[in-house]
């Protein structure tokens, strides 16, 4: 007989793997509060259109896309700022500036599947609206940093790669660019850590070699590694915008220092992001020994909500994903061991000391305890081991006699201490036992 199977790149989560992945959620999601977001969500399935040309041609060759019975171009969705940008830019007006919003959901591109990379995966994103200077990115980086220090790495663990697309544009112009040679230049820039020179080859198909002097200033900007070497490389450019850039640079710097996270931040102009829509400052947290692929990226994208039929609205965000993520826990040893046990365990006699516990079961269950039991009736040894194996602190005896009586016994499954408590003193004495333990 055929078996089934889940498709290449989909993952299935058993409970041991469900609840390390609840894990990560609970602390992106505490980390996005204490920083003052609210969360949202959105649809699973979107228009096709919404990716299209927006999000740039990597993930549009990636989409899972399919036409729906009512003749609908539809799209799984690959990434959610598209979405939230429609959402923000629907209800613009009414809502109170920055606009701080985040979600953890899950994403579907038709990726080719390597280590840390899937054809579903989880991203926690926040994103800033409605705040044009550099104030939104400093927030949003302490906030990525928290998400990642939050489980115990450190800054021998990470790093964020800081770059900045509206520097390079400033900075090619200067060189003597237009639009369309900045844009291949980028592309290039993009995929140099990768491919090397070769890198360069879509820009010498389109417009004939680059002129060897601008590529060798490409590649000294691509050596810039501080906020120094940027301000000496620039200067003697003495273009204007780019002087009003490097007054960003130094807010932004200035900001993440102040909040203790310089040792976290590194100049690095060769991160310039694959995605179309971004407009501005751009960054990337890698984990330091290089082994992974990202973990994070975002950057500004001041356009996009404009394009998706909203108001004129700065924004600015990033995206975390789940499977590099867990990844560089587990190597760290930074992924905490779950039991999933209960915490009492009923050891029950016949028909009517089972209905006398199911009545308290019901009770405990109430206040939040979580309590177990044999569905069937088997002997009191197997249901001392089914108490012991469920992991629980604490059995409750529910044997005929002392049912008969109107007690319980209350057995400490650590030291095997036993005594007897009247019945209507159970959830009090059940709440003082964990309360003290
Ligand atoms: P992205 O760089 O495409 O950005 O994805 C962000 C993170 O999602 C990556 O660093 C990686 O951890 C994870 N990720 C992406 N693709 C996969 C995959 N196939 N399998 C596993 N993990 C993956 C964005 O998605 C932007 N929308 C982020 C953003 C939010 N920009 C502004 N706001």
């Amino acid at each position: 007989m055929a078996t089934f199977q889940s498709l290449p790149g989909f993952r299935e989560f058993y409970p041991d793997d469900q609840v390390r992945r609840k894990h990560l959620f609970d602390l992106w999601r505490r980390t996005a509060h204490a920083f003052g977001f609210a969360e949202y969500d959105a649809p699973v399935l979107e228009p096709l259109d919404l990716y299209k040309a927006k999000s740039g041609e990597e993930i549009e060759g990636q989409l899972f896309s399919f036409t729906d019975k009512g003749g609908r171009e539809v799209a799984l969705r690959p990434e959610m700022t598209p979405t939230v940008c429609r959402l923000v830019g629907a209800r613009a007006s009414a809502l109170k500036r920055p606009i701080k919003w985040f979600s953890i959901a899950e994403f579907y591109r038709y990726e080719r599947m390597q280590k840390g990379r899937g054809r579903c995966f989880t991203q926690l994103n926040a994103d800033i609206f409605g705040e044009p200077g550099p104030e939104a990115e400093i927030e949003l980086i302490a906030m990525l940093t928290q998400c990642l220090t939050a489980f115990g790495l450190t800054e021998q663990d990470f790093y964020v790669r800081l770059s900045d697309r509206n520097l390079w544009c400033y900075y090619l112009a200067a060189l003597g660019l237009d639009e369309p040679r900045t844009r291949a230049v980028l592309t290039a820039v993009d995929r140099h850590e990768k491919y090397g020179d070769e890198a360069f080859q879509g820009y010498t198909d389109q417009f004939g070699p680059i002129d060897a002097e601008v590529k060798a200033k490409v590649l000294a900007f691509l050596q810039v590694k501080s906020l120094a070497a940027l301000e000496a490389t620039l200067a003697p450019l003495g273009s204007e915008p780019i002087t009003a850039r490097l007054a960003d640079w130094r807010k932004l710097l200035g900001g993440l220092q102040a909040m203790g996270l310089s040792r976290f931040i590194e100049v690095d102009l060769g991160v310039v992001r694959g995605l179309a829509y971004y407009t501005g400052f751009v960054f990337e947290a890698f984990d330091r020994k290089g082994e992974l692929r990202a973990l994070a990226g975002g950057g500004r994208y001041d356009d996009l909500v404009e394009k998706l039929g909203g108001p004129a609205l700065p924004a600015v965000g990033f995206a975390i994903g789940d499977m590099t993520f867990a990844l560089l826990l587990e190597q760290r040893g930074l992924m905490p061991a779950f039991a999933q046990a209960a915490d009492v365990y009923c050891v029950i006699g016949g028909p009517a000391a089972r209905a006398a516990a199911f009545a308290d079961i019901q009770t405990l269950r109430a206040t939040g305890r979580r309590v177990d039991y044999p569905m069937k009736d088997v002997g009191f040894g197997k249901q001392f081991k089914l108490a012991a194996d469920s992991g629980a602190k604490l059995a409750l005896i529910y044997g005929d006699d002392e049912v008969a009586k109107g007690t319980v016994k209350i057995r400490d499954l650590n030291d095997r201490a036993e005594h007897e408590v009247p019945r209507d003193h159970v959830t009090a004495v059940v709440r003082d036992f964990f309360t003290a333990s």
